[in-house]
């Protein structure tokens, strides 16, 4: 059990690792303002982020997010103690304009700059605070906490022994469970990205369809038959025998293009049997393993983190696993998802360790060891 000795700094923090330019500040892990600028809209005719389209908008938008996220948390530049920006994972060139932006602030205002893993942004994302007038008492965490990381590029099982001491318990081999959202969601016309939609109908049509487990031979599948048609739809929940934490989402996105090959037409109702068994074979293959994980590493409390952690079944599956664990997942919407909060509560974590932190006194000179970038 551990009382975190916790000191409540004000930071700017900035995330601009993808497709959102996102500015936030923070008081400790109190949101004062968290806004961000999505880029959908520009990508979503490719279907995927275009990177340099992704670094012009993030160029045009950042100055103009900034200011009103100070505007909003009634923050003067001159007050803030410190920034704290995303150095990776991300694409470089949406990086570095956050990371240019970062370094001019703490530069002209002579504020120590704090290199941020997206990573460990998602990982913390459940213990930011809203803004709200009743200072909310400082809860124990109890170490080691089990980080389930699900996003757009990540799918991982991280091992919390303290702040800043992680260790990869499982990851995916390929792609990761957010992308197999959006590449299945895609081959149904549901646009970029397409997770959401695939939730949405998922649930409008969840008690439409019988969800059975089934072998074959090594395979474990979910089979799904809708009620009234009786069609029946079977997709594999991939890694179930592999023995180890890791994940794999390649092998569903190619049996779930299978399965609509093989269709004779997709209408709006197969499209939402779809999306419920597709959902259903996605998301079990996260709760085995981390039923896996539990047992083995037996943790004090499970931390949800990433954009499919907006899945409501997801969370709701969980907490059936986690059988009293205490599990912490973002408390909004807006922190799922990348978002420049959860950077600033892991910088101020990093500033209270006096980790990775860089001091513009002499032109950033490096203060500590390298950021953390073992995710
Ligand atoms: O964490 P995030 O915003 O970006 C990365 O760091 O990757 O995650 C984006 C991913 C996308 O794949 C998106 O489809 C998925 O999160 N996502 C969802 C939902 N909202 C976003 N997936 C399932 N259900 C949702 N409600
Ligand atoms: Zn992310």
């Amino acid at each position: 059990m551990k009382k975190p000795n916790f000191k409540h700094n004000l930071i700017l923090a900035i995330d601009t690792s993808c497709d959102e330019t996102s500015v936030a500040v923070m008081h400790g892990d109190k949101v004062l303002s968290n806004l961000y600028s999505s880029q959908i809209e520009l990508h979503k005719q490719y279907g995927g982020v275009v990177p340099s389209i992704a670094k012009l908008a993030h160029q045009e938008r950042i100055d103009s997010i900034l200011e009103e996220s100070l505007k909003r948390s009634k923050i003067t530049l001159g007050e803030i103690d410190a920034v704290a920006v995303t150095v990776g994972p991300g694409l470089a060139i949406a990086l570095e304009i956050g990371i240019l932006k970062a370094k001019e602030v703490a530069e002209n205002y002579h504020k120590p700059l704090v290199a941020v893993n997206h990573m460990e942004g998602h990982l913390l994302s459940g213990l930011v605070l809203r803004n709200s007038k009743n200072e909310i008492k400082k809860e124990t965490i109890n170490f080691p906490a089990l980080g389930v990381l699900v996003s757009g590029k990540h799918t991982e099982l991280v091992m919390v022994e303290d702040f800043g001491k992680y260790k990869i318990i499982g990851e995916t081999l390929d792609d990761a469970c957010g992308e197999c959202f959006d590449k299945c969601g895609r081959l149904l016309g549901l646009g970029y990205p397409a997770g959401p939609a695939i939730t949405k109908f998922a649930k409008e049509n969840r008690e439409n369809i019988k969800l059975e487990i089934v072998h074959k031979n090594t395979s474990v599948l979910v089979k799904g038959t809708n009620i009234s048609s009786k069609r029946e739809y079977l997709l594999p929940i991939s890694m179930a025998n592999s023995g180890d934490l890791n994940f794999s989402y390649s092998g569903l996105k190619t049996a779930f293009r299978d399965l609509v090959a093989k269709l004779p037409k997709v209408d709006a109702e197969i499209t939402k049997d779809l999306c419920v068994v597709f959902e259903h074979a996605a998301l079990l293959q996260i709760i085995n393993k981390l039923e896996k994980a539990i047992k083995i590493h037996n943790p004090k409390e499970i931390w949800l983190g990433g954009g499919v952690i907006a899945n409501a079944r997801l969370r709701t599956l969980v907490r059936k696993s986690a059988k009293g664990i205490k599990v912490r997942f973002p408390n909004s919407k807006k922190l799922t998802g990348d978002n420049a909060a959860m950077i600033g509560i892991a910088g101020n974590y990093q500033l209270n360790q006096n980790r990775g932190i860089f001091t513009n006194s002499s032109g950033f000179k490096k203060i500590d060891r390298e950021p953390n970038l073992t995710f």
